[in-house]
This record gives structure tokens, C-alpha cells and sequence, in this order.
């Protein structure tokens, strides 16, 4: 199986290439695609040996330029992305770039009828209407990598989709479950980003710490299952052993259990069957601590309250969210706002925002661009 691996560079990416290195029988690499990391895509190369690189930033790729083995093409821009998903000898793709950006590139794969490895949430917050119409037209086959909606991939697998009463997602609480709402005011980059069981980019660390992942994960599953509003909730499980949930009209619940690490998902979103081995260290129960479950404090986590607005509403709502929240989740890595004024500027935002169907590309990159502008105006700077 011939894969390009979109955002090679990042934690999925890597994840992916560690997969990839277990099966070398079974997985060739066609592209790499990456933006900034110059030096972490010329190891990769040397791992890997793909046909193709492809960095999305200008300097970057200038200076990769002639430090690649020659049988080694390089290329430049979304453009070569989007070919180098879509090009005719790929056969999977994964999709982990971060933030809306990756949306053309992945969209390219699935009209191309690929299969698609999904971690970029953001493609179907930002297009989901959009992104499953296609994948229906081209046949292309959609595989959730965010662990919660693999699990629930697998726990619908061979059942009657008719008879689910509720899809349930975990979430971990994040670092600050536990910590007084006051004390947030001042949490610095560092300790938002100290996921306590994931190890993952930036920007998913601090969504988990202000609860907005799970927002965005809502929206997705919306999507990727043909979720109702009413069927989609989620719960703390601070061990992130139980990935997710699906309950039956007969009362039976099936969960998926796994150790938290990315490689379960995404060894599932490369190839489901037959399983293979994934590196990932063995489940045993008797030795780890108890599994709790907690109900989400909304008043802790208001992103929460927030995704139930959106959830009911129109497809505007939720590019607002994902483009605002991209924007406060950055403004506070580069130290402009403090971490509680992310869910705040991205409520503004949505107060502001028209709730309105979308069924266009250009009408999402027109509304993800006026609510960036909107958020830069409403930070609290
Ligand atoms: N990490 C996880 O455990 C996890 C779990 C579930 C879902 N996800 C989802 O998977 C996606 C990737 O997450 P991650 O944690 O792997 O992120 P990450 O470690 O930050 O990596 C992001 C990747 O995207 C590339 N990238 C960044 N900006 C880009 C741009 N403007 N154009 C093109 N490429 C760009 C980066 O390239 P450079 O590094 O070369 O600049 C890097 O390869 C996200 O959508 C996230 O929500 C992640």
C-alpha cells in the first residue's frame, strides 16, 4: 500500500512512520508532506525513502533544495499537497496536518477516492457537509484516527446503526480537571500543554485543556456518523483507557479499550483488517488504576455549553468555532491572551456569528476569513 502522509512532521506523522517502519511489507511511502520542519523531514526521508516531499512553506522548501537523495523529488506549495494526495499511485492517506489548513489536501484525497486516515478534525468541523458528500460521490473510505471516533468505528462495526440510542466520547479532563476555575486565569503555555496520558502537538494540547477538542470532536462525530444532536454526549474518564461508548435501544453498551497512544487508532485507520501489531504497550487491566467516569462541569469547561449551541444550530457555527478558536489557541501560545480569555473570545465570536447552512468551499474560507478578522478584533489583548 503506497500512502502520502500529510503532516509528517507533527506527532500523528511521526506516529504514522513508526507504524509504517513496524510493516515495510505492507507500506510504501509515496509522499511526506510537512511545512516548516526542515531538519525532522530530512531524517524521515532517510527512514522512509519516499518518491516525493513536499514542503508547504517557502523558505523551508529552499532549504531542503538540493540536500534530499537525488531520486527524491521536491516540491513546494498546497498545490503539489493536494496532487501528492491525490496522485493515481496512492492508496491511503493519511490526513494530519493541523487546523484548517489541511482541509484542501485531504478534500483532494477524498474526491480522489482514496482512503483516508482522518486526524484533522478541522476538515469536518470547518466542511463536514462538503467532505461526506464527497467521499460518497468518489466511494472514498473515511477512517477516523482521533481515538474516540475509531473507537467508535469499531464498536458500530457489523450493528445495526438504526438501533444506537447514544454515541459516547471520553474525555481525559485534560491537566486542569481538578484545578480551582480562578487559578486558570495565569496557567502558563507549558502547563496547558502537559497533557497527562496523550502526547500530542501544541495546539490539540491546549484544545484538551480548555475542553474545546471535545467540542470539535463532537462536531466531527456529527459527520462521520450521521449523528442527531441528541444521540452525541461525552463524559470524563481521566485514565483515557475507554476511548468511547456506543449504547444500544437494548441497553447493551459496546467500548473500545486500548492504552492511550495514538499508533491503536491509526494502525486501525491504515489497515482494519486483518489487525495488525501496532508497538503499542499491552492493556492489563488488573495492574492500572480504576476506571472512573465523571460528568462534565460545564461551568469549568463552557466550550462544552458551547458545542450544544452549535450542535443545534447551522453549519456557519461551527466554522466560526473552529476558525476562532484557532485563532485564541494561538494568540495564547504566543503569550497574547491568558488561557481562559480562548473559550471566552471564541463565545463573542459566535454571539456575532449568523446562523446559516454552508454548502460551498468558498463560502467556508469566506466565513472562516471574516470570523478570523472578528476574533483578532475581539481579543482581549
Ligand atoms: N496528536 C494527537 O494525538 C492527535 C489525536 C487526534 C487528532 N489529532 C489531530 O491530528 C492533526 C495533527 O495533530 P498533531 O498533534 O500531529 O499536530 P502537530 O504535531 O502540531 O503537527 C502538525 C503537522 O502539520 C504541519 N503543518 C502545520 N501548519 C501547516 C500549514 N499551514 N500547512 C501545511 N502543514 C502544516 C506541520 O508541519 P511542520 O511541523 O513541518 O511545520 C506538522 O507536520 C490535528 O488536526 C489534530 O487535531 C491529533
Amino acid at each position: 500500500m503506497k500512502i502520502t502522509i500529510l503532516g509528517a512532521t507533527g506527532s500523528i506523522g511521526t506516529s504514522t512512520i513508526d507504524v509504517m517502519l513496524r510493516h515495510p511489507d505492507q507500506f510504501q511511502a509515496y509522499a511526506l508532506v510537512a511545512h516548516r520542519n526542515v531538519d525532522l523531514m530530512r531524517e524521515l526521508v532517510g527512514k522512509v525513502h519516499p518518491e516525493l516531499v513536499v514542503m508547504t512553506d517557502e523558505t523551508a522548501y529552499h532549504s531542503l533544495k538540493g540536500t534530499l537523495p537525488q531520486h527524491v523529488r521536491l516540491e513546494f506549495g498546497m498545490d503539489a499537497a493536494e496532487a501528492a494526495a491525490a496522485h493515481e499511485d496512492v492508496d491511503m492517506v493519511m490526513a494530519a496536518m493541523v487546523g484548517s489548513a489541511g482541509l484542501p489536501a485531504t478534500l483532494a484525497a477524498v474526491r480522489a477516492g482514496k482512503r483516508v486516515g482522518l486526524a484533522n478534525k478541522e476538515c469536518l468541523v470547518t466542511a463536514g457537509r462538503i467532505f461526506m458528500q464527497a467521499a460518497k460521490t468518489s466511494g472514498a473510505q473515511v477512517v477516523p484516527v482521533d481515538s474516540e471516533h475509531a473507537a467508535v468505528h469499531q464498536a458500530l462495526a457489523g450493528h445495526d446503526r438504526d438501533s444506537v440510542t447514544r454515541i459516547i466520547l471520553t474525555a481525559s479532563g485534560g491537566p486542569f480537571r481538578n484545578r480551582d476555575p480562578e487559578s486558570l486565569k495565569s496557567v502558563t503555555v507549558q502547563e496547558a500543554v502537559a497533557h497527562p496520558n496523550w502526547s500530542m502537538g501544541a495546539k490539540i494540547s491546549i484544545d484538551s485543556a480548555t475542553m474545546m477538542n471535545k467540542a470539535l470532536e463532537l462536531i466531527e462525530a456529527k459527520w462521520l456518523f450521521d449523528a442527531k444532536p441528541e444521540e452525541l454526549s461525552a463524559i470524563i474518564h481521566p485514565q483515557s483507557i475507554i476511548h468511547a461508548m456506543v449504547e444500544y435501544r437494548d441497553g447493551s453498551v459496546l467500548a473500545q479499550l486500548a492504552m492511550p497512544d495514538m499508533r491503536s487508532p491509526i494502525v486501525y485507520a491504515m489497515q482494519a483488517e486483518p489487525r495488525l501489531e501496532s508497538g503499542i504497550p499491552w492493556l492489563e487491566l488488573a495492574g492500572t488504576h480504576p476506571l472512573e467516569f465523571q460528568a462534565i462541569d460545564e461551568a469549568r469547561f463552557p466550550a462544552m455549553a458551547l458545542v450544544k449551541e452549535v450542535l443545534a444550530g447551522e453549519d456557519s457555527l461551527a466554522i466560526a468555532l473552529n476558525a476562532a478558536n484557532e485563532v485564541a489557541n494561538q494568540a495564547f501560545q504566543d503569550g497574547k491572551i491568558g488561557f481562559m480569555d480562548i473559550v471566552s473570545t471564541v463565545a463573542k465570536v459566535l454571539a456575532q456569528t449568523d446562523n446559516q447552512h454552508v454548502e460551498t468551499l468558498e463560502e467556508v474560507w469566506n466565513l472562516d476569513a471574516d470570523t478570523r478578522r472578528i476574533t483578532e478584533e475581539n481579543m482581549v489583548l
